[in-house]
């Protein structure tokens, strides 16, 4: 289970909850994220590799990768590098583009004011773009305080990891595994259209849009992410 940006593995509570009685769960901290110390110059490639060493130490020949967004971009990539080892993918709030030339560029912007300013800038700016609008006032605050506790080194080389990762549209025609792709009804980040466009390029992907619920579906509306995913992982074989 790989977190969105910039939040960690606390993320996946809720699904953890769900989940644990049936799965064994990894649920890494990315770097400098969490528990994880920061780290410069690291790339989503970086973690992907350092995801399969960590699965396959444990035993686990092939398993299922949960993503939302930064852990989409992240599931994607795990695809590229060891397409042998992933039994199914769920893609949640993401998507396999690239940056575009504007998105780069708002990225390096952003790197100099953390530079400046510190990562306390993040929560105002970035809560209304990850939350439904009228959020929980208590997951809001609760996000606020973790997003303003992780150091701006981390952040920023978090930003500079998301802005290098590789287009991973020409993956999606390829992928022969079971894949569910989530939307959030609210999602201003990754749109409802662009998820369900990236489900149409992979075969026989299934698509749900989960209702009442922006770019963080899985925290915002859990009852419905976990019904989602229980149905996709109750669907497939063995
Ligand atoms: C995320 O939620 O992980 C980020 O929105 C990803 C991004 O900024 O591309």
């Amino acid at each position: 289970m790989v977190h969105a940006f910039p939040l960690d593995h606390t993320q996946w509570d809720p699904q953890a909850a769900f989940l644990g009685d049936r799965h064994r769960l990894l649920a890494p901290d990315l770097p400098g994220f969490g528990q994880s110390p920061p780290r410069q110059g690291w790339r989503i490639a970086d973690v992907a590799a350092g995801i399969l060493d960590i699965a396959l130490g444990e035993g686990h020949e092939a398993f299922g990768v949960l993503g939302l967004s930064m852990g989409t971009y992240t599931a994607l990539e795990l695809w590229r590098q060891a397409p042998e080892r992933i039994r199914c993918l769920v893609l949640a709030n993401g998507r396999a583009r690239a940056d575009s030339v504007q998105e780069r560029q708002a990225r390096g912007d952003l790197i100099a004011r953390i530079e400046e300013e510190g990562a306390g800038i993040l929560p105002e700016m970035m809560l209304s773009r990850l939350l439904k609008p009228q959020p929980d006032p208590k997951l809001a605050e609760r996000l606020s305080r973790d997003i303003a506790r992780t150091p701006a080194r981390s952040i920023t080389a978090a930003l500079e990891a998301l802005r290098e990762r590789a287009d991973s549209t020409a993956l999606l025609s390829d992928i022969r595994c079971p894949t569910l792709v989530i939307a959030g009804e609210f999602d201003p980040i990754t749109s409802t259209a662009e998820c369900r466009a990236m489900a149409s390029e992979i075969p026989g992907a299934r698509f749900v849009e989960i209702p009442d619920a922006g770019h963080l579906s899985n925290l915002e509306n859990p009852t419905a992410f976990n019904r989602a995913i229980g149905e996709f992982l109750d669907s497939l074989p063995g």
